[in-house]
């Protein structure tokens, strides 16, 4: 390993990967060091939670790039390591493994840590998140004798899985604690036409369930999870959905700005000279939610960051202003959203929810804010410029499906 690098970029994940990527697609000579805490080259994270838990693709066909990528582009991937301090002064980092590093310029990236629950229990062996390749290769090891699974949490993650585990024939229960499913990312109507897919597909919902805690036997194994209503769902497997928490420790103990996150500019630097932070853990002021200091959890958002931060890095003018898209796969259906949608004051259904294909035009003070596209690619695409430009769409005309999005009028 080298004690010092041009760019060092601490985490492997979508964003320090793909920022690596930009450095050298601009070509930038310098060094490059990439950090990663896992012992894995950068993959996927998405099909985690989907066609690799089910078995579906290898890990070799979920790696951002080929595990020789990164030497041929003289990047140094450092795998196994973690950053335990930064001095942003002397510009040095730490390991936990007690070497030192030193850099001109650093870049966060480092996403965050699923949060799980502390209660009762709650740290038995079969208890399980889904955010890393070990999570979900000690999931599968175990799903062989596994015929009741509780998720906890009605999340993008909790529901991904529910699907892919109702596909392997597990007996499938989704404990959320608030009223709807998705009700983070999505309005009320995607949230109902969600859960009665699931019900559908055979999935059990509690709504408004809150976790008391878990039974556990003497092998530290759990057998239910107890609600605080007193019922007690049993289990042999658990998996907890309930949102991440940013990686941020370090760089709050050298003193960057921070709230949700790492705080940082258009240009994606943080309120420390020369260095950037990227991807899941950078709060920064987003033109699609009125300027409000936000996260964005989102595979777009790391890819975009980075480039960002590369640009900025290497000189070139460049801000951080990108549409904010997701996506989820649950069971043939493909989920498209463009767009925030929190805060809308009124929503339009376009299509028929029974048909399976269907979108959600989401308003705020008279103008479209987010999409969401049920299998209903053409409005995802076409409907991606009213948000962008804030559009006031025609409802009349968006709720006839004869006519395309891009051909409805704006009042
Ligand atoms: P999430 O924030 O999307 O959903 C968490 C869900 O858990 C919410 O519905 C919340 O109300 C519920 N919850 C919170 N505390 C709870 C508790 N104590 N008991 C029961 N329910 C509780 O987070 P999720 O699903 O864990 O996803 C983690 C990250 O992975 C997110 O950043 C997400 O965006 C990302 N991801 C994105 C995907 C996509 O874009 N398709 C797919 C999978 C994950």
């Amino acid at each position: 390993m080298n004690a010092f690098y041009d760019i060092l970029i601490v985490g492997a994940g979508h964003a320090g990967a793909q920022a690596a990527i930009a450095l050298r697609q601009k070509k930038f000579e310098g060094s490059i060091g990439l950090i990663g805490n896992e012992k894995y080259p950068p993959y996927e994270r998405p099909p985690l939670s989907k066609e690799y838990l089910a078995g579906e693709k290898p890990f070799e066909r979920i790696l951002l790039r080929p595990e020789s990528f990164w030497a041929e582009r003289d990047i140094d991937l450092l795998t196994g390591h973690r950053v335990s301090r930064i001095d942003h002064l002397g510009k040095t980092v730490a390991l936990t493994s007690d070497d030192e590093i030193s850099f001109d310029k650093l870049i966060w990236a480092t996403g965050g840590s699923p949060r799980m629950l502390d209660c009762p229990g709650s740290q038995a062996r079969n208890i399980h998140a889904v955010r890393s390749r070990a999570d979900v290769d000690k999931i599968m090891a175990a799903l062989p004798k596994v015929e009741n699974v509780v998720v906890v949490g009605g999340g993008y993650i909790g529901l991904e899985a529910a699907a892919v585990l109702t596909k392997l024939d597990k007996k499938v229960t989704v404990v959320e604690s608030l009223d709807r499913v998705l009700s983070r990312v999505a309005g009320e109507a995607l949230s109902r036409f969600y859960e009665a897919e699931h019900r559908n597909h055979g999935v059990t919902l509690e709504l408004e369930a809150t976790v008391a805690g878990f039974e556990t036997g003497d092998d530290g194994i759990a057998t239910a999870v107890t609600l605080t209503d007193g019922r007690m769902l049993k289990a042999d497997m658990f998996i907890v959905g309930i949102g991440i928490i940013p990686e941020t420790g370090p760089l709050v103990a050298a003193g960057a700005a921070t709230g949700n996150g790492v705080d940082v500019d258009q240009h994606c630097r943080t309120s420390l000279s020369d260095i950037y932070a990227i991807g899941d853990c950078a709060a920064h002021s987003n033109p699609f939610a009125d300027g409000a200091m936000i996260r964005l959890e989102s595979v777009q958002n790391a890819n975009d960051q980075a480039k960002v931060a590369a640009l900025d890095i290497l000189g070139e003018e460049t801000e951080y202003n990108t549409v904010p898209w997701f996506w989820s796969n649950q069971y043939d259906l493909k989920l498209q959203t463009v767009g925030l949608s929190t805060g809308h004051d009124s929503y339009v259904v376009r299509g028929d929810p029974d048909s399976r294909s269907f979108s959600v035009i989401y308003y705020r003070d008279g103008k479209v804010v987010a999409l969401d596209c049920v299998n209903a690619t053409k409005d995802y695409v076409q409907g991606r410029k009213a948000v962008v430009e804030g559009l006031n769409l025609d409802k009349d005309e968006l709720v006839n499906t004869e006519i395309p999005i891009k051909e409805v009028g704006v009042r």
